[in-house]
């Protein structure tokens, strides 16, 4: 059942070049540019007409809410929110007409989504779910919505459910910006493309799976980590500690690379192992700077870098190339060797991966 695999989340792990493809089957083609998901036809003029947008979820699905707000606003020009489902839903928020609200869950169980999705409705607003087990309580209690089809996630840690969550979200805001006429048709078209080399790009970042070994040695009795990124990276910063704290215990922060000064900054030393997600987008120059700041602290510095950058290897202790992809994209690619590294980490240290202490599956209390 693991497939050969040790345990159920490298297996996932493994899987998402298939998962995510899977995920887009029969909705996207961009030899045609045919981009339809069925589940959204009803309503997806709420969305087009949407003043805004919030996001509610928890976890690993809130860090992919989190993405889309950066794609959503990129691309369809509509303010979104993201919201911890357990703040929404008790905070008595301001929900208006002309909201839609997309909740964002793998089980379609969690108990708090669940609610502030049901408050939300009572509110009057539209609901869309993006979720990935079929006939669960939240597609059950959302107006319309989209399945992510990554199949049944054994580990506890969400691995494919997330890199599915991000491609149904960029499918759907790609068909909004496209009937908005929010984004050009020739970007349009440049995103079909590249979306539709996402698994060929996965199945390469998952060829790091010795070189991460590595790292994970060099690493493994650490006590804390940071992770750093900015833009589309930061999400994925916050998703790389999460999923180090989850199964592997060690302490990790995740943090936008520019907050560090604030606060942060003062946690490095030579002990400090700071993994930077710095990929060549619009914020490189700003990240490298980052990355001095760290280094001139004595930082040890881990970098996620585009494949051939030259400059951030001679700034790092260990470097990890990724292909290269459109910005808005890069998150589905550079988590892959977050999840690798946070999973090898954990099994050296001898941890239950697949169900760590004190978590479940599904959280359906709250
Ligand atoms: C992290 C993790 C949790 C879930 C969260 C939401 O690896 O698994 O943080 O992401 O409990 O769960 P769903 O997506 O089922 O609503």
């Amino acid at each position: 059942e693991k497939g050969g695999f040790e345990h159920f989340m490298l297996k996932e792990i493994f899987e998402q070049p298939r998962s995510i493809s899977d995920c887009m089957r029969g909705r996207l083609d961009s030899a045609t540019g045919r981009l339809v998901l069925g589940g959204l036809r009803e309503y997806v003029n709420k969305l087009v007409n949407a003043d805004r947008i919030l996001i509610v979820a928890c976890g690993t699905s809130w860090h992919a809410g989190l993405v889309a707000e950066y794609f959503f606003e990129e691309f369809c020009r509509i303010p979104v929110e993201v919201e911890y489902a357990s703040e929404f839903r008790y905070r008595n928020p301001v929900v208006r007409e002309g909201d839609v609200v997309i909740a964002i869950s793998q089980s379609g169980e969690t108990a708090d989504t669940l609610a502030a999705i049901e408050l939300a409705k009572s509110k009057g607003a539209i609901i869309f779910g993006v979720c990935n087990v079929v006939g669960s309580s939240i597609p059950r209690a959302t107006h319309a919505g989209a399945y992510t089809h990554a199949g049944p996630e054994i580990g506890v840690a969400s691995t494919k459910a997330f890199t599915a969550q991000l491609t149904v979200l960029n499918l759907i805001a790609l068909i909004v910006a496209q009937k908005k006429g929010t984004i050009t048709e020739q970007k349009f078209h440049e995103l079909l493309v590249d979306m539709e080399t996402i698994p060929a790009k996965v199945e390469k970042a998952l060829k790091l799976n010795d070189q991460i070994k590595v790292i994970a040695d060099t690493f493994k009795d650490a006590s804390n980590f940071l992770y750093l990124g900015r833009g589309y990276n930061f999400p994925v910063a916050l998703e790389g500690a999460l999923k180090l704290k989850e199964i592997s215990y060690i302490h990790a922060e995740g943090y936008p690379a520019a907050e560090m000064k604030h606060g942060p900054i003062a946690l490095i030393d030579q002990e400090m192992p700071v993994v930077f997600i710095a990929t060549q987008d619009s914020s490189y120059e700003k990240i490298v700077s980052n990355i001095q700041e760290v280094k001139a602290r004595k930082g040890r510095v881990i970098s996620v870098v585009t494949e051939g950058d030259k400059l951030i290897p001679k700034m790092s202790e260990f470097t990890i190339e990724v292909p290269a992809v459109h910005e808005a994209l890069m998150p589905m690619v550079s988590v892959i060797p977050l999840q690798l590294l946070s999973y090898h980490i954990a099994v050296m240290r001898g941890c239950n991966v697949d169900q760590p202490r004190n978590l479940a599956k599904s959280v359906t209390v709250e």
